[in-house]
């Protein structure tokens, strides 16, 4: 299939820039856009067909639930189940918001009480951290097909907040399906030529709308469980989402530095090996110092048995490796730059064919833990304390 592909300046769009896109996604078609976490690969989530589509250009399990995307709050009461609406409808009026954040014993979601404390939850969640990298776990309702969300009657919700991708979902006028727009396993894509690396040929239409700020996926909060768990640490961090949820916690199997079969992580998508190099890509854990004297020990025997090798490296510390391919992710000092910049560096290792790749680690800041988890599933686990 040929695939369009459409720049859009966020200065300088307007309606006429989204009436072909919106064609397409109406008709069931596919279209990648551009978020402020990563690119996203759109189809209409209410169309099964177009979910098929959807996993079937990335080479994706269809086990593995797409999050659907909204460009406007109200339309959460219309994807989640109708009790759940009428209960959000009846405790609209309610001044008393204490239940929040509360440990319930009771989180059957088929019990509308329950649904109620729910959500009431997503509202609040929704006034303050929309439009953003949050995604919330919601009991599904009708509108959405269980194609869309892998078999589950549950479905990942999100209201992003970038200008092209909010005008696209109101262009198109249905919730959009959209999974990170890379081929599955491969990093997610943060910029309109890594779509196009990956995914050219195989949808519709890629819009070009400049770089993802934010470069990790959104932070993902199941609210169907009792507490809410994290199922994926973003830029949303787990200490602003206590200020609401002093209950929640992270879903184990997603903070193990070392993997589990027994434990499967509650988000599917959790369990696949992910944004992996092709190279070998090892990460080194502990002090600074000792991490840049145990890399350049790396490099060296590599380099000795006639390998090419490379590091991820901070701008701290970039000056400090012997040889091989550096690439500086950003200042410890500055975990944003590092986050935006790790799914880019890690497609230039595979473009420059580096075949041992070693990686500092990043667990300071708010950001520690969404960085973490991506280096931990890109190296598959291979992490070496020193
Ligand atoms: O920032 C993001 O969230 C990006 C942009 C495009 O919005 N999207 C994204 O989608 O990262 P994807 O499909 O690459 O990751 C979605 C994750 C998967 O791990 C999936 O298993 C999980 O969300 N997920 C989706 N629906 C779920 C559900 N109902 N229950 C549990 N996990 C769910
Ligand atoms: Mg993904």
């Amino acid at each position: 299939m040929d695939t369009l592909i459409k720049k859009i300046d966020t200065e300088k769009m307007s309606s006429a820039d989204f009436a072909e896109a919106a064609r397409i996604l109406r008709s069931g078609g596919l279209v990648a856009f551009p978020t402020e976490t990563v690119y996203g690969l759109g189809g209409d989530a209410t169309n099964p067909e177009a979910s098929a589509r959807i996993y079937a250009a990335k080479g994706r399990p269809s086990d593995n639930p797409l999050i659907v995307h909204i460009a406007d709050v109200e339309d959460l009461w219309k994807i989640c189940s109708m009790e759940a609406e009428e209960a959000a409808g009846s405790a609209e009026g309610r001044e008393d918001q204490s239940e929040l954040g509360r440990n319930s014993t009771d989180r059957d979601v088929s019990n509308n009480g329950s649904k109620r404390h729910i959500m009431e939850m997503a509202r609040t969640l929704a006034m303050r951290f929309w439009p953003g990298p949050l995604t919330m776990i919601l009991p599904r309702g009708e509108m959405i097909p269980r194609q869309t969300t892998g078999g589950l009657d549950t479905v990942a919700v999100r209201f992003p907040s970038h200008p092209v991708a909010q005008e696209l979902i109101r262009a198109a006028g249905i919730p959009i399906a959209a999974p990170s727009a890379n081929l599955s396993g491969r990093p997610s894509t943060t910029k309109a030529e890594h779509v196009i690396e990956d995914l050219n040929g195989r949808v519709d239409m890629i819009i070009d709308g400049g770089s993802s700020e934010i470069g990790l996926e959104s932070t993902i909060v199941d609210l169907t469980c009792d507490p809410a768990l994290i199922l994926r640490p973003g830029f949303i961090s787990i200490e602003e989402l206590r200020e609401i949820l002093p209950d929640i916690g992270y879903d184990k199997a997603i903070i193990s530095r070392t993997f589990d079969p027994n434990i499967r992580p509650k988000a599917p998508g959790m369990k696949y090996r992910h944004y992996a190099p092709k190279g070998d890509l090892t990460i080194f854990e502990g002090k600074p110092e000792a991490v840049v004297k145990a890399i350049n020990d790396a490099l060296r025997s590599r380099k000795e048995e006639g390998h090419s090798v490379g590091v991820m490296a901070s701008s701290e510390f970039a000056g400090s490796y012997e040889c091989g391919n550096i690439k500086v992710l950003g200042s410890r000092s500055h975990e944003d730059e590092i986050a935006s910049h790790l799914f880019d560096v890690l497609r230039q290792f595979d473009a420059d064919g580096t075949e041992y790749i070693f990686g500092e680690c990043f667990t300071d800041g708010s950001l520690g833990a969404a960085i973490m988890n991506r280096l931990i599933k890109a190296a598959g686990y291979h992490i070496e304390k020193v």
